[in-house]
């Protein structure tokens, strides 16, 4: 053993160190910045000991890192906040296409693999073919660029049951004779390309952030093949981790929104979503901007509870702007999270920490919830089926079960939307008609720097 080798795979230990303890930094909002840092430098350190390798060709690794870098860097500094799952959807795509050309070209120069090596190929081949078709359609749907409803067509179990099959099959027929069956190598690719798309054009568009989360662990798990492929200690480890989180925050996300991964991958949900939306009727009671000013000055505590709403009004730094009015009026100020409000993990927490809200003003819906008999006021900010009360108390809800912000339960309920609109779910949500909450309509923004005036107005 060379003491380059060596000293490689000592670099690799660092890495995969770094990689872990990015990770776990990751999970606290306060430590997520640095966390990110220390994960790409571990990244960093990799590829540069990598690029020590024995046998390089130094000039398509420059070429490929000019293009790659130059397209990343204008994508990251053009991308807005709310297409960030597109752009996860390219990159998981991007990585999924890496490991399957990856296995390829190396199968290309060296046919003789034993069975092991023909395996993991073939899986790599397999799981990169899908994550990069797949993420494309996801890509596609997010960006509106195909229709983002879930397309149901006949016999679609039975025909993706039959390609994993035949998948399957292909893969063991290949590793038994890799050496004389190129021809089956190129038709996993193929499959696999296919199935990317069958499998996740039946999935609605708004569940498409579970889907990326999905497509995400799918891309690691190819990595991970590849790495064995090539025998790389460093991509087995990035892959294992990038598949295992990726399965983690999918499994948290279906947790938090009460489905099981089989209901987001086979229901067809969005297709189901009626425009009008059912559920409960009666009287609403509407509020002025100057309602609502009196009753956020008299309040104690006040606590916002945002929503897919806030981001599409862009309403987080106003909503900074008049919680520091109301800390400013002695009132206490929280802002209350829901795992999966808004449309991607961790939105609410990315707009918020935009704006600069105080990490300490962030609480999760487990702390919120007992304590909120006490809350004087929670403003609700274009959030709907996250704090929708028939969660709880309708078992004949589409969302039973699902965990919610129990606002109904604060003293007064005050509800910034445009309209009575259902939310993703599509149902009418009760708390819109309770005794104790008050509905302010109108964009969040407006309505939000409506307030500010008021306050100011009122100084
Ligand atoms: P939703 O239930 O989707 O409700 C959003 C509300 O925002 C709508 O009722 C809409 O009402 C209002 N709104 C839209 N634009 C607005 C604007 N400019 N100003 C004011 N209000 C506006 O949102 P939520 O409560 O955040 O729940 C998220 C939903 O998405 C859940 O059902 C969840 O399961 C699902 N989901 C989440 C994720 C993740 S990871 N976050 C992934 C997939 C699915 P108007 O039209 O009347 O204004």
């Amino acid at each position: 053993m060379s003491s380059s080798f060596l000293a490689i795979n000592f670099a690799y230990v660092i890495s995969a160190g770094m990689f872990i303890l990015g990770l776990k930094m990751l999970s606290s909002p306060a430590t997520a910045r640095r966390g990110n840092l220390i994960s790409a430098l571990g990244m960093l350190l990799a590829i540069v000991v990598t690029l020590f390798s024995q046998g390089l060709d130094y000039k398509w690794i420059v070429l490929g890192i000019v293009i790659g870098g130059t397209i990343g860097l204008i994508a990251a500094y053009k991308v807005e906040m709310t297409s960030m799952p597109e752009m996860v959807a390219l990159f998981n795509g991007f990585g999924g296409i890496a490991s399957m050309l990856l296995s390829w070209g190396e199968y290309h120069q060296n046919p003789q693999m034993s069975v092991f090596i023909g395996i993991v190929a073939s899986l790599s081949a397999f799981i990169g073919g899908v994550t990069f078709s797949g993420s494309m359609i996801a890509f596609g749907k997010l960006s509106e660029k195909i229709p983002s409803k879930a397309i149901l067509f006949n016999g679609q179990h039975l025909i993706n049951g039959t390609i994993l099959v035949v998948a399957l099959l292909a893969t063991v027929f290949f590793a038994s004779h890799a050496e004389s069956l190129y021809w089956v190598f190129v038709l996993i690719v193929i499959i696999a390309l296919v199935f990317g798309v069958t499998s996740v054009i039946p999935i609605g568009g708004a569940d498409m952030p579970v889907v990326i989360s999905l497509l995400n662990s799918y891309s690691g798990l190819a990595a991970c093949a590849a790495g064995f492929v090539i025998s790389n200690n460093i991509l087995i480890v990035a892959g294992a981790l990038v598949g295992a989180s990726g399965i983690i925050l999918t499994r948290i996300m279906c947790k938090a929104m009460n489905r099981s991964l089989a209901n987001v991958l086979f229901s067809g949900f969005g297709a189901k979503i009626q425009a009008g939306g059912d559920g409960p009727q009666g009287e609403i009671k509407p509020a002025s901007a100057e309602d609502v000013y009196y009753i956020l000055e008299a309040a104690d505590s006040v606590a916002f509870v945002p929503g897919y709403g806030l981001a599409v009004a862009q309403a987080q730094h106003v909503t900074r702007e008049l919680g520091d009015l109301l800390e400013q009026n002695g009132t206490e100020v929280m802002y209350a999270i829901h795992p999966v409000a808004g449309r991607m993990p961790g939105h609410m927490n990315v707009l918020l920490a935009e704006a600069n809200v105080p990490y300490d003003q962030l609480v999760e819906m487990d702390d919120i919830n007992p304590r909120m008999d006490s809350v004087d006021v929670c403003v609700v900010i274009g959030a709907n089926d996250v704090v929708n009360p028939a969660a709880l108390t309708d078992k004949n809800s589409s969302i039973y079960g699902m965990p919610i912000i129990e606002v109904h339960r604060a003293k007064t309920v005050i509800v910034l939307k445009r309209s009575m609109s259902p939310g993703f779910a599509g149902i009418q949500n009760a708390l819109f008609f309770m005794e104790n909450t008050r509905m302010y309509f109108g964009d969040a923004k407006a309505s939000i720097q409506a307030l500010i005036a008021e306050f100011k107005g009122g100084n």
